[in-house]
């Protein structure tokens, strides 16, 4: 029996289909990629239906009226990219801050002194939603360009009621009608807000009993995440607050050990996150403790270099035996990079990835990060037909080449959607 198919990718040098077990990629099994060679994939109204060689498709594969097929003449075809942890919601850059880093300012006194995060929040509240539309689509669409396929979108620039619900508001709206899977973030607790400074507990209380709720009530956010570091929430508050949010219903995930250890990993372990992401200051016992959970360990290894930190432990996570994805963690103050191929560079030649971890980690573990492992991340039958062609003949050169892309052609949902904003 024949399967249909609409959309008919020929003459793959290298269909990347990271066909395997299900849900998180850890140990030898980050490494594999099932790769195949001389191949073709199909799909059906936005979904993979077939893969497999390219003698075979005859008898597997039967087209349907007015379906396209694209001879892509040997190259490489991947799964779209996932990017687990972004931050697009607001409005104005910090440029002027960026100098200031540039002349010798540290980004954690520049927010102490009240500029960072609660400079893009006095912004952001006075933004309409037009505005912020305008902005989040502009860098989705570099995304898109870029290959990220499924992004996960934060709020957390607004800070108050009004202006979190209009961020949110503004994502769902997207996600209506963009192409690209877009999953809503709460993060509400981002920074303490000037109206509770030095009340941090009131805050969190506050968000817990009359926001979270109201969130909720809306559905307008799918996660709920907590910045946990030294001089913004401490490893009990995020316990606190996590816990809440996981009995309301939400998935939750945690900004942990970024610049300090706080114990965050070893708290999103305990609350049972989707991921703990950053963790360039993570303790040795955490790698350990994170290595023997579900829990997605998720590097931002831009962040890293944006703001001149040392890089995350990537292959002592790898090492003990950690699911690790790897983001952009897009944002206006500490990476304003939307780069997944920059990233991947970054992982392979500072951060100890194998390039194979590497594409593990943008596809199906930045999926299971999001919850997503069962129709994201791999090119398997059943799975959203989402996929980045590339003008590369071996993959290996989505990570050789540093900071540019090679790329020719993004399908989201089986649909040429590069070529559309070109
Ligand atoms: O993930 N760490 C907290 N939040 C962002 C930075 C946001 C900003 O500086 O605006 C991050 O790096
Ligand atoms: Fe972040």
């Amino acid at each position: 029996m024949k399967v249909q198919a609409d959309l008919l990718l020929t003459d793959i040098g290298e269909l990347i289909t990271m066909a395997g077990s299900p849900g998180l990629r850890r140990g030898e099994d980050a490494n594999e990629l099932s790769i195949i060679r001389g191949g073709v994939v199909a799909s059906f109204h936005g979904r993979i239906v077939w893969t497999g060689k390219t003698r075979d498709v005859f008898n597997s594969v039967q087209l349907v009226n007015n379906s396209l097929e694209i001879d892509v003449a040997g190259k490489v075809i991947t799964p779209g990219f996932v990017d687990s942890h972004t931050h697009p919601l607001y409005t104005g850059t910090r440029q002027v801050e960026f100098a200031m880093r540039a002349a010798g300012a540290d980004y954690e006194d520049i927010a102490a002194a009240g500029g960072g995060i609660l400079n893009s929040v006095s912004r952001t509240r006075q933004a309409s939603s037009a505005d912020l539309e305008d902005t989040l689509i502009k860098h989705l669409t570099t995304m898109l360009l870029l290959g990220t396929t499924t992004v996960e979108v934060k709020s957390g620039y607004g800070l108050d009621l009004e202006t979190e619900i209009r961020c949110l508001e503004t994502a769902s709206k997207l996600a209506e009608y963009w192409p690209q899977t877009i999953a809503r973030t709460f993060l509400g607790a981002h920074e303490v807000p000037l109206e509770y400074r030095n009340r941090s507990d009131e805050y969190i209380k506050y968000l817990i009993v009359e926001v979270l709720p109201k969130i909720k009530s809306m559905e307008l956010a799918d996660f709920v995440d907590i910045f946990c570091e030294k001089g913004v929430f401490t490893a009990e508050q995020s316990r606190r607050y996590l816990q809440a949010a996981k009995d309301m219903g939400f998935g939750v995930r945690m900004h942990a050990d970024e610049f300090h250890d706080t114990g965050g990993a070893s708290v999103a372990v305990d609350v049972g996150a989707m991921s703990a992401d950053h963790l360039l200051s993570i303790s040795d016992r955490n790698i350990e403790k994170i290595a023997g959970s579900n829990t997605v360990a998720t590097l931002l290894p831009g962040t890293a270099l944006f703001l001149g930190k040392p890089f995350p432990p990537g292959r002592r996570l790898l090492d003990a035996g950690a699911a690790v994805a790897i983001a952009t963690d897009f944002n206006p103050g500490s990476c304003f990079c939307e780069s997944m191929p920059l990233m991947i560079n970054l992982a392979v030649c500072q951060c100890g990835f194998t390039i194979e971890e590497a594409v593990t980690a943008v596809t199906v573990n930045g999926a299971a990060a999001l919850g997503m492992d069962d129709h994201k991340g791999a090119l398997v039958p059943g799975f959203d037909a989402d996929m980045i062609l590339w003008d590369l003949d071996d993959y290996r050169g989505i990570a050789y080449h540093m900071a540019i892309p090679d790329i020719e052609d993004v399908l989201i949902a089986g649909q040429l959607v590069s070529s559309m904003f070109e």
